[in-house]
């Protein structure tokens, strides 16, 4: 079939008509002399008689050349030079490349011209490059891909031929993918500041090695080969902040790749926190992302199976598409880039649909569980049965109050049970906001709904 369609080619004239070369640089926008292939010092060479770049370095008129009369634009042919690591090492060589998701799947095909793909042909390299360079408005595009940044992969991850990516990154929420241009360079690499300040971006690169890329699912926090091959940020002794390269993909952490911009490693906008702060297991209290929780006595029946007072989560469990069948935290119509909405207000119930009832069992937390009795969470007013559930009681029957009145740092914090109240809501009582744990329970010093809690106290156990 290919063998046929380069006869088709031969006959149209173009292959052997070495004085045609010109007007095809032409079409290629006169970039192939601007490219790393065709720079006359340090561009291909596979044929020592034949000058550095020279378009018969690839295209050989006669035959003896493996990939007569033109190179086949199969992948072979880019192995017999790129078959290691490449220089930026976002690329890593055949090895890595031919399990991954590109080069397997057959909805691997380019969509719309230039190039024109032949059945078949999927999975190959030049659906993403162009072996002799490309120029859009704004000039040679790095790298010779066929399109600027994410515009490459929106050719096909707009719902065809792949997965429609391309919508959740519209969403009202969302990494701001679109929003920047000409910020990400392959090479920033372990400079900090080229993902804070000014330079501030997120490409679908950034997250994703499109030579690496492939299905599995490991157990948090591992990350998922989706995720290996990119750079990333690893926490040492002492929680130093350490870059690793995207050839380093031992033991990858989903977590590692967010610190990259959204830690104190870099510089952070106004207003954001460092989450690698936030997570730190020796923190009073902080949802499970780098290690198991601090609450060892959480009740797993108030836990949505199959998850108990051992498990851990992803950033993206929370921080994902409203859409489950794009997973990532691309957009979300729920800010900011939730998988559900979070309901943070006061004077009315948390509703039964808010993220946290992903996993926190709602019944739990927003029902007399005083009547049937069956589990409890620990804010509660006895140890015996029937005892009350305090948090019915303040986000449904007395108060009508949400979850960030009480636990205003979802992530993590210095107290514990994440407790840390929202000033918006809850004043000071004889000058105090505070709360005091206790093994057995707590007290909570503050004035809310115009109830003074001087202290008021709950004990559990
Ligand atoms: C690094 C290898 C390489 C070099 C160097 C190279 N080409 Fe190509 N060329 C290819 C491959 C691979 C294809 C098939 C591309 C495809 O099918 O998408 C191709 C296809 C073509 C085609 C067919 C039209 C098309 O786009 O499919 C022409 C014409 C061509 N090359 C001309 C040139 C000229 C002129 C030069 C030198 C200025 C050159 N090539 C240098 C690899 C190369
Ligand atoms: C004859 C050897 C040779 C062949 C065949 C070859 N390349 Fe290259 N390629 C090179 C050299 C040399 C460089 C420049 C050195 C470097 O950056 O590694 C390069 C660089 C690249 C780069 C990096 C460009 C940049 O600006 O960062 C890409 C992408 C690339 N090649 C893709 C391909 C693809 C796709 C094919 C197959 C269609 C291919 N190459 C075939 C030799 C070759
Ligand atoms: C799904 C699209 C896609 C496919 C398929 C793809 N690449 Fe790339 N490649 C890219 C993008 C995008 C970049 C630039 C990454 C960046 O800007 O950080 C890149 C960069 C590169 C680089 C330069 C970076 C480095 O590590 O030196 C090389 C070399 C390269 N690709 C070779 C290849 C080869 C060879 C193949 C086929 C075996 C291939 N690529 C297949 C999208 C692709
Ligand atoms: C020529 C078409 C094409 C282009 C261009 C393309 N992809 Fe893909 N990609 C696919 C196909 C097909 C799949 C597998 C099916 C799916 O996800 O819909 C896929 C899957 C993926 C996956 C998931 C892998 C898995 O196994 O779950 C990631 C991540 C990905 N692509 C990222 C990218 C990135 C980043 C770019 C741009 C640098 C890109 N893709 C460009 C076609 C493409
Ligand atoms: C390459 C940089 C980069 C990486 C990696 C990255 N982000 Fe972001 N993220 C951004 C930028 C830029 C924004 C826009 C707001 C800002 O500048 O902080 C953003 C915004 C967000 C927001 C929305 C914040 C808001 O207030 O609307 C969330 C949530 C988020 N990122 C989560 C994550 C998660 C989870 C990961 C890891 C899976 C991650 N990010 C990885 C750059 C990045
Ligand atoms: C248990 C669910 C959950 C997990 C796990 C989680 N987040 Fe969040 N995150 C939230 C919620 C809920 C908000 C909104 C908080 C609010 O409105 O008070 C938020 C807010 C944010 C914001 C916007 C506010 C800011 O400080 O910039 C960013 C960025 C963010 N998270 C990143 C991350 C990263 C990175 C991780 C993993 C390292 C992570 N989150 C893990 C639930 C979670
Ligand atoms: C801030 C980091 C980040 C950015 C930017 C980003 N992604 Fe993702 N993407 C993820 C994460 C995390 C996942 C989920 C991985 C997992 O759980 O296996 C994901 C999943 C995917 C998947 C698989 C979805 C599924 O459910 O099958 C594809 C395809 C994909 N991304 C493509 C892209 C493309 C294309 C872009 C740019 C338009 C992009 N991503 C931008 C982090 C990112
Ligand atoms: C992806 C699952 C998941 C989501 C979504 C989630 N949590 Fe959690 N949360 C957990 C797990 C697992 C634990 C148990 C950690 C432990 O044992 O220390 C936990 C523990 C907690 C704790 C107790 C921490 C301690 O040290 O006692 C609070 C408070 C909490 N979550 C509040 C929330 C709120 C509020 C939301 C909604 C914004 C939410 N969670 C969303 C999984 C989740
Ligand atoms: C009026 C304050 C307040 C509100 C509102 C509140 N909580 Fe709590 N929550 C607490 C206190 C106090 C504790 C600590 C109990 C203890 O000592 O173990 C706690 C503990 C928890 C725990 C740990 C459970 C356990 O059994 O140890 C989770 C999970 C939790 N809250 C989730 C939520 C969710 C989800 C919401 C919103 C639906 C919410 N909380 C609303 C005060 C509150």
């Amino acid at each position: 079939m290919k063998q046929a369609q380069r006869c088709v080619r031969m006959t149209l004239g173009i292959c052997f008509t070495l004085a045609l070369f010109p007007a095809l640089l032409l079409a290629y926008g006169g970039v192939y002399t601007l490219t790393k292939h065709g720079d006359p010092l340090s561009g291909v060479q596979r044929d020592v008689s034949l000058p550095r770049g020279d378009c018969n370095q690839c295209h050989l008129p006669h035959s003896g050349y493996p990939f007569f009369p033109f190179a086949d634009h199969t992948n072979a042919l880019c192995y017999s030079c790129h078959n290691g690591a490449g220089a930026l090492q976002i690329y890593q060589g055949q090895a890595v490349y031919d399990l991954s998701t590109h080069a397997t799947s057959a909805s691997m095909v380019w969509p719309s011209p230039p190039p024109a793909r032949q059945a078949g042909d999927w999975g190959e390299c030049v659906n993403c490059h162009n072996p002799h360079g490309y120029k859009d408005g704004t000039g040679l595009v790095p790298h010779m891909v066929w399109r600027r940044e994410e515009n490459l992969c929106k050719e096909c991850h707009d719902g065809s031929p792949a997965s429609d990516v391309y919508t959740e990154i519209g969403k009202v929420s969302s990494h701001p993918v679109t929003t920047y241009s000409g910020r990400h360079a392959a090479d920033e690499g372990g400079d900090s500041s080229k993902f804070g300040t000014a330079n501030r971006h997120a490409e679908c690169v950034d997250c994703h090695n499109p030579h690496w890329a492939k299905t599995d699912s490991p157990s948090p926090p591992d990350a998922s080969s989706r995720l290996k091959g990119v750079s990333r940020i690893v926490v040492g002794l002492g929680r130093t902040l350490t870059y690793t390269g995207p050839a380093d993909t031992t033991a990858v952490k989903e977590y590692e790749i967010c610190y990259k911009c959204h830690s104190s490693w870099t510089t952070l906008p106004a207003g954001t926190t460092d989450k690698a702060a936030e997570f730190d297991p020796a923190n009073g209290s902080f949802h499970p992302v780098e290690a198991v929780g601090k609450n060892t006595d959480i009740d797993s029946r108030t836990l949505v199976a199959p998850l108990t007072a051992t498990s851990q989560v992803y950033c993206t469990d929370c921080h994902t598409s409203d859409n489950t069948g794009v997973r990532g935290p691309h957009g979300s119509i729920y800010a900011p880039i939730l998988k559900k909405a979070y309901f943070t207000g006061d004077n009315s119930s948390p509703p039964s649909t808010d993220v946290c009832f992903d996993c926190h069992v709602s019944t739990q937390y927003l029902t007399d569980t005083r009547a049937s009795n069956s589990t409890y969470t620990h804010f509660r007013d006895g140890t015996s049965s029937g005892s009350k559930n305090f948090h019915y009681v303040h986000t449904v029957k007395d108060a009508q109050t949400s979850c960030k009145t009480c636990h205003y740092n979802i992530h993590g914090t210095t107290s514990a049970h994440l407790i840390v109240f929202n000033t918006a809501v809850v004043s000071s009582s004889g000058g105090q906001i505070r709360y005091e744990h206790r093994s057995d329970g707590g007290a909570c010093t503050l004035k809310c709904h115009g109830k003074d809690h001087n202290p008021k106290s709950y004990r559990w156990k």
